[in-house]
C-alpha cells in the first residue's frame, strides 16, 4: 500500500521532531517516496542533513527555492498524502485558519491529498480550548488525527501529549491510503442536521441535532474517494469537494433526498427530521395581543421509510435511530419497518452521546442480526466505522448477486 506513494513528511518544531526521523525511515523502508519539509522550528531540533540522508529527496525548508518558483503548489499537488509529525499547536492553528507563512503551511493549503496530523505538545497545551477547537475544525474538514499518547514529555513532565509511536503513525498512514479508494466511483448522499418547521414568519419547531455526525460522514466518504452530496439544514464548514444542498423543512428534505437517492449507491440518513409540523404556519409574526396560539400539528412524511420502499437494487440505505430507552429493540423495529441495510443507533440520553456533542457512541445493527458497537469516540471515528460496515455490506451483496457475465472477448 505504501510502495510508490508520494508522501510529504512535514516536521515542525517540537522535541518529538527526533522521532520523525524514524517515521521517515519506516516509510522509505516500506517503499514510499518521502519528501521531507521542515519548518524553521524543526531545524532547532533536527538537522536537515539527517532527513536528506534518509528520505527519497533532499529536505526542503523554504518557500524561496530558486530552483523551482512554485514549490508549495507543486509539492502539495503531487502528494498522495501529507503527513505532519510532530504537529505543534502553532501548526494546527495556522492550518486551521489558512495562514500560510512557510513552506509546510503552503503545502497543506495547496494539497487535495489526505492529510494525517500527529500532534505533540504538553498536556496543558493539548487540552487548551483553542487547540481543541482547531482540532475539531481540522477533523471536520477531513484531516486524519493520530492522537498523542500518554507518557514522558520534555522537561521531566508527564501526561497526554507525547507523539504517537512511529510504528502507529505509519500504520495510520497505511490505513488512510488503503481506505483512500474503497468508495471510489460511488455516489454517497448524506442528510445532516435537524429540520426546522415554521410556526410563523419568525418561529420554528426545531430539534437539538447539530449536524456534526452527518458532516463527519460526508468528510469520511469524500476522503475514501466517493462523490458526495450533503443535504443539510445547518451551516458547518463544508469538507472540500462535497456538494451541499441547503434545506430547512422535512418537505424540502424529502424532495432533495428523493431526487438524489434514485441514482445513489449509498444513502446515509443522519438528519433528525421533525415528526410533526404546524398544519397552517402564519404568514406574518404571531403577536401577543392575538392571545396564546393554538398550534395544530400534522405528521411529516417519513422520508427514510419512503426511500426504503423505493430502494433501487444494490443501494445501501442507512438510517439512524436516536433513542432514550430500549435502544436495540427500537432500532431493530425501525431497521425492518424502513427496509434498511444498516441502522446506527445511539442512546442520546448517555453522556457525550449524540446531539450537539463532538463525540458519539453507537450500536450498528444489520437485518441478519449482526451487531457492532462503537464505544465513545469522536464523530469522525464513528463515521469511519459506519462506512467500513457499508463497504462490507456492499461486498457481501456483490458475493450474493455477482454481476452478470459480460460477453467473452
Ligand atoms: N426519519 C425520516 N423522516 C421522518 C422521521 C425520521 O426520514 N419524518 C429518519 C431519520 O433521519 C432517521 C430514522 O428515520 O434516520 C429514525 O429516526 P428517529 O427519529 O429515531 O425515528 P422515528 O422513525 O421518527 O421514530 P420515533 O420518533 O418514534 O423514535
Amino acid at each position: 500500500m505504501l510502495a510508490g506513494k508520494r508522501i510529504v513528511l512535514g516536521v515542525t518544531g517540537g522535541i518529538a521532531a527526533y522521532k520523525a526521523v524514524e517515521v521517515c525511515r519506516l516509510l522509505v523502508d516500506a517503499g514510499a517516496h518521502v519528501v521531507p519539509v521542515l519548518t524553521e522550528g524543526a531545524e532547532h531540533f533536527v538537522g536537515r542533513t539527517t532527513f536528506s540522508a534518509l528520505a527519497s529527496e533532499p529536505a526542503q525548508t523554504s518557500l524561496w527555492n530558486e530552483a523551482s518558483p512554485i514549490p508549495h503548489t507543486a509539492l502539495g499537488q503531487s502528494a498522495d498524502l501529507v503527513l505532519v509529525a510532530p504537529a505543534t499547536a502553532r501548526l494546527l492553528s495556522a492550518y486551521a485558519s489558512g495562514y500560510s507563512h512557510d513552506l509546510l503551511t503552503n503545502v497543506l493549503i495547496a494539497t487535495r491529498a489526505p492529510v494525517v496530523l500527529c500532534p505533540a505538545m504538553h498536556t496543558e497545551m493539548w487540552e487548551h480550548p483553542a487547540v481543541r477547537a482547531n482540532i475539531a475544525t481540522l477533523r471536520a474538514r477531513g484531516a486524519h488525527l493520530v492522537e498523542p499518547e500518554e507518557g514522558r514529555l520534555a522537561g521531566g513532565d508527564s501526561g497526554t501529549g507525547r507523539l504517537a509511536a512511529p510504528a502507529r503513525i505509519v500504520a495510520e498512514v497505511r490505513a488512510v491510503l488503503a481506505r483512500g479508494a474503497d468508495l471510489a466511483g460511488l455516489h454517497v448522499v448524506v442528510s445532516a442536521g435537524g429540520t426546522r418547521e415554521p410556526i410563523d414568519a419568525v418561529r420554528v419547531i426545531a430539534n437539538r441535532s447539530s449536524g456534526k455526525q452527518g458532516y463527519a460522514l460526508a468528510a469520511e466518504a469524500i476522503a475514501r474517494g466517493a462523490r458526495v452530496t450533503l443535504v443539510s439544514t445547518v451551516d458547518l464548514p463544508t469538507p472540500a469537494g462535497v456538494d451541499v444542498r441547503r434545506v430547512q423543512t422535512a418537505a424540502e428534505m424529502e424532495v432533495a433526498m428523493g431526487d438524489l437517492a434514485e441514482q445513489a449507491d449509498v444513502v446515509l440518513m443522519a438528519a433528525a427530521v421533525a415528526d410533526y409540523r404546524p398544519v397552517a404556519p402564519a404568514a406574518g409574526k404571531l403577536k401577543k395581543d392575538q392571545g396564546v396560539p393554538q398550534i395544530v400539528l400534522e405528521p411529516t412524511p417519513d422520508i427514510l421509510a419512503g426511500l426504503g420502499a423505493r430502494k433501487p437494487a444494490g443501494q445501501v440505505l442507512v438510517g439512524f435511530a436516536a433513542e432514550t430507552s430500549d435502544l436495540v429493540a427500537n432500532a431493530e423495529a425501525k431497521l425492518a419497518r424502513k427496509n434498511l441495510d444498516l441502522i446506527v443507533a445511539n442512546d442520546v440520553g448517555a453522556p457525550g452521546v449524540g446531539f450537539q456533542h463532538d463525540t458519539n457512541a453507537v450500536t450498528l445493527l444489520q437485518p441478519g442480526g449482526e451487531v457492532d458497537t462503537v464505544t465513545l469516540t469522536d464523530k469522525r471515528a464513528v463515521a469511519k466505522a459506519v462506512l467500513d460496515t457499508v463497504v462490507r455490506i456492499r461486498s457481501a451483496g456483490a458475493d450474493h448477486h455477482p454481476r452478470k457475465q459480460t460477453e467473452k472477448a
